[in-house]
């Protein structure tokens, strides 16, 4: 293997840049060329890789966002798009491919691996934490860290004025951002798309929370909960508790950005380094993890299809700390 191609695709999350840095930088140490690939899959597709010295990557390990750019690329699902990405590839000789993402990202990978077989080891890089295979994902630390220190700013008003809170975090099919998120900032409440929550759960929360001479509360709602979207449960839950003064929030794309924490830019580090020795080593089709602080390789097909679930003791931490 001479040269490799690194990317980020799927949605940003804050140590991409640390991961990139590290790939390229074990890549240069050991002996390879490595090709910073612009705006994932359709980068890809339409040539866009660049060569990459040490210094192209200085600078970068503490900024959010991702220096190569992303996207969630729609011609790469269809098999001329990928043809396409093949040609490109072979044309500047790319023989190794480190991928960047989430589940999208390897759902690709895997595809174009079966049809064309350029090895690719992935590093699961997604504030979802999602990813089976893994203990954390590059951005979820960071993400939750952002979204606590706008959860406590909501405690205070919330506080202040004896209101009952529904915040909406991120996370399209997984609840680990919110079960954290209500953990560390200690929510009366989390729901999740992992458990189901009832309409009259969060009632009788609530209520029980008053019993207790609580004034105030705070609900986090997973985006991808089966309750819908945190207004819309804060209008079922209004409906039956009219006299509640209620308010939404919605914390979005926040989570997203940021300096990534120390915990990330490790994280990222590692698996960047990891990324690159799984290649030369032979590894392909794989994403690197690291489960009990140790590094491992999971099977893109199953880092994807096998779901990473919320530990019950996490759930009932959230109760046990609301007795
Ligand atoms: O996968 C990461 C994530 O931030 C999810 O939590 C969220 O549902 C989704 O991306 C949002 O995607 P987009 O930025 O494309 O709206």
């Amino acid at each position: 293997m001479k040269n490799i191609g690194v990317f980020t695709s799927g949605g940003d999350a804050p140590g991409m840049n640390a991961c990139v840095r590290a790939v390229v930088r074990s890549g240069l140490s050991l002996g390879l060329n490595v090709y910073g690939i612009r705006y994932g899959y359709n980068g890809i597709i339409s040539g866009d890789m660049h060569l990459m010295k040490s210094y192209s990557v200085s600078n970068i390990l503490q900024k959010g966002g991702t220096i190569l750019k992303s996207a969630r690329s729609e011609e790469f699902q269809t098999k001329e798009g990928r043809k396409k990405a093949y040609e490109q590839l072979k044309a500047k000789g790319i023989d190794g491919l480190v991928a960047i993402g989430g589940d999208g990202t390897f759902t690709g990978a895997n595809i174009f691996y079966e049809e064309y077989g350029i090895p690719t080891v992935g590093a699961p890089g997604t504030i979802d934490n999602d990813l089976y295979g893994s203990d954390y994902t590059i951005g979820f630390d960071t993400a939750v860290n952002t979204a606590l220190e706008a959860i406590d700013k909501i405690r205070d008003t919330a506080n202040s004025h004896d209101r009952v809170f529904f915040i909406e975090v991120m996370g399209r099919h997984s609840g680990y951002i919110a079960i954290h998120c209500g953990i560390g900032g200690g929510a009366e409440l989390v729901m999740v798309p992992e458990t189901s929550t009832t309409i009259q759960d969060v009632i009788d929360t609530l209520n029980k929370g008053r019993d207790k001479e609580k004034t105030s509360a705070i609900v986090i709602v997973a985006e991808g909960d089966e309750q819908g979207n945190a207004h819309e449960i804060a209008n079922k839950v209004m409906a039956k508790l009219p006299k509640l003064d209620i308010r939404v929030s919605t914390l979005g794309h926040l989570q997203r950005g940021g300096s990534p924490t120390s915990l990330d830019r490790i994280l990222a580090s590692r698996l960047g380094l990891a990324a690159v020795e799984g290649l030369i080593n032979g590894k392909s089709n794989v994403m690197a993890g690291i489960i009990d602080d140790e590094v491992v390789y999971t099977s893109f097909k199953l880092a994807i299809s096998k779901t990473k679930p919320i530990s019950n003791e996490l759930m009932r931490l959230v109760e046990v700390m609301n007795n």
